[in-house]
C-alpha cells in the first residue's frame, strides 16, 4: 500500500482531508504537524493514521519522513490573514522556508508532491465585475499571508522546471466546514451568536469570497492526486464567487436567530475572489457536491452547535485579540 505524508494534517482542511482519504482507503497516512495554535490532535480522533509532531522546517526530520513515503500532500501553513498583519514572521518561516525544505527532500528522494495553495495569490478582483481567476491570472498578492503563499508557489514551480520535481499545485477559494478555527469568518460568526454576542462584519460587508465546503476541496485534491498531470496547476472553486460577506452573515443570523454589527475594516482588505474552475471540471471531471452553499452552511452551524467543547477553549483568546484591534 502507498504511504501518503500529509503535512498540516491536524489543522482544519488537513484533518478533513485525512478523514476523507482514510475513508477511501487510498493509502497509509502519516501526518506531520507542529501543533501550533491551529493544530489539534482531537481533529483526527477516530481516524486511522500515524502522527509525528514536528515542523516542516526541520530538514532532517522532513528528509526521513519523505524518504519513507510515496507522496507528500502539503497543507501545513500559517493560514490567517489577520494574524499575518500582526506578525508576518511565522508566515515567512513556515510557508516559504517550510515549502523549500519539503521541496529539497522530494527532490533528493524523487517523490511526488502536491502543494495546497490559495486563490489569494492572485490578489483581488473589483466588486461588481464578472471576471474570475484562471490558472493564467498574474500573481498579485496583497497581504503577508498571500505573499508567502505566492512565494511558496514560485518555489514549487521553479523546482518543477529546474530540477524536474514531480509536483502539482492547486489554488482553492475560501473553505468552510467542521473543525475550522474560530478565528476565521464563518466559525467566528456562528460561535459569537451561540455565545450570545453579535456577529462582526468588517467594514461594509460588500466583499465577496467564493465559498467552498471543505469536503469538496479535498475531493478535488484526491482527484488531482489520482488523475492530475504532473507540473500542472488547478483552480478549485464551487461557483459561489458572487455571495457577499453581508449575505453570509445575514444567513447565519437568520438560521441561529442572532444579530450582527459592523466593525473596523481589515487594512488592505481584498474585495472579491471568484474562481474559474473550468480546467479541473473538464480535465478531471471533478464536481462540487455542495452546489447550494446554504446546505453546507446549515450543516456547519449544526456541527458547531453540537461541538462547543471543541471551540470554547480557543474562543476567549481569539475575541480578546480581535477586540484589541477594534474588530
Ligand atoms: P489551519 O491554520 O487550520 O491549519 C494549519 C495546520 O498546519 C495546523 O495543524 C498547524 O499546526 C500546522 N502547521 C503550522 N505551521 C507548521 C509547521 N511549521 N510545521 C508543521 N505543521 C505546521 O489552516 P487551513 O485553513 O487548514 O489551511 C490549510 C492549507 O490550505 C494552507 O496551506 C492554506 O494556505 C490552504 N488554503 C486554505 C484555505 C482556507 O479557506 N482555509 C483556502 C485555500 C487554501
Ligand atoms: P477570513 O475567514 O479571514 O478569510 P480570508 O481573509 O482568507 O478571505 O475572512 C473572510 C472574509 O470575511 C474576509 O472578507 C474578511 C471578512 N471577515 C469579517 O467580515 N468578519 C470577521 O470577523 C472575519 C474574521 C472576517
Amino acid at each position: 500500500m502507498r504511504t501518503m505524508l500529509v503535512t498540516g494534517g491536524a489543522g482544519f482542511i488537513g484533518s478533513n482531508f485525512v478523514r476523507l482519504a482514510a475513508q477511501r482507503g487510498t493509502a497509509r497516512i502519516v501526518v506531520l504537524d507542529a501543533l501550533t495554535y491551529a493544530g489539534n490532535r482531537a481533529n483526527l480522533e477516530g481516524v486511522e493514521h500515524e502522527f509525528v509532531q514536528g515542523s516542516v522546517t526541520d530538514a532532517p526530520l522532513v528528509d526521513d519522513l519523505v524518504r519513507h513515503c510515496d507522496v507528500v500532500v502539503h497543507f501545513a501553513a500559517e493560514s490567517h490573514n489577520d494574524n499575518s498583519l500582526a506578525d508576518p514572521s511565522p508566515f515567512v518561516n513556515t510557508n516559504v522556508v517550510g515549502t523549500f525544505t519539503l521541496l529539497e527532500a522530494v527532490r533528493r528522494h524523487g517523490k511526488r508532491l502536491h502543494h495546497i495553495s490559495t486563490d489569494e495569490v492572485f490578489g483581488d478582483l473589483p466588486l461588481g465585475g464578472d471576471e474570475a481567476f484562471t490558472e493564467q491570472s498574474p500573481y498579485r498578492p496583497s497581504s503577508p499571508y498571500s505573499a508567502t503563499k505566492a512565494g511558496s508557489d514560485h518555489l514549487v514551480r521553479a523546482w518543477v522546471r529546474s530540477f524536474g520535481v514531480k509536483a502539482t499545485v492547486s489554488h482553492c477559494s475560501n473553505n468552510f466546514g467542521p473543525y475550522q478555527h474560530v478565528e476565521k469568518f464563518i466559525p467566528r460568526q456562528i460561535t459569537n451568536i451561540l455565545s450570545g454576542a453579535p456577529a462582526k462584519l468588517y467594514g461594509s460587508g460588500a466583499q465577496v469570497r467564493d465559498w467552498i465546503h471543505v469536503d469538496d476541496h479535498n475531493d478535488a485534491v484526491l482527484a488531482i492526486l489520482e488523475r492530475g498531470r504532473l507540473g500542472e496547476t488547478y483552480n478549485i472553486g464551487a461557483g459561489h464567487g458572487h455571495i457577499t460577506n453581508k449575505e453570509v452573515v445575514e444567513m447565519i443570523c437568520e438560521l441561529l436567530g442572532g444579530t450582527y454589527e459592523h466593525v473596523a475594516d481589515r487594512p488592505g482588505h481584498d474585495q472579491r475572489y471568484t474562481m474559474d474552475a473550468t480546467k479541473i471540471r473538464g480535465e478531471l471531471g471533478w464536481r462540487p457536491q455542495y452546489t447550494d452553499m446554504w446546505v453546507g452552511l446549515e450543516k456547519t452551524i449544526t456541527w458547531y452547535a453540537e461541538h462547543e467543547d471543541w471551540w470554547r477553549g480557543a474562543k476567549v483568546g481569539v475575541e480578546k485579540r480581535y477586540a484589541e484591534s477594534g474588530q
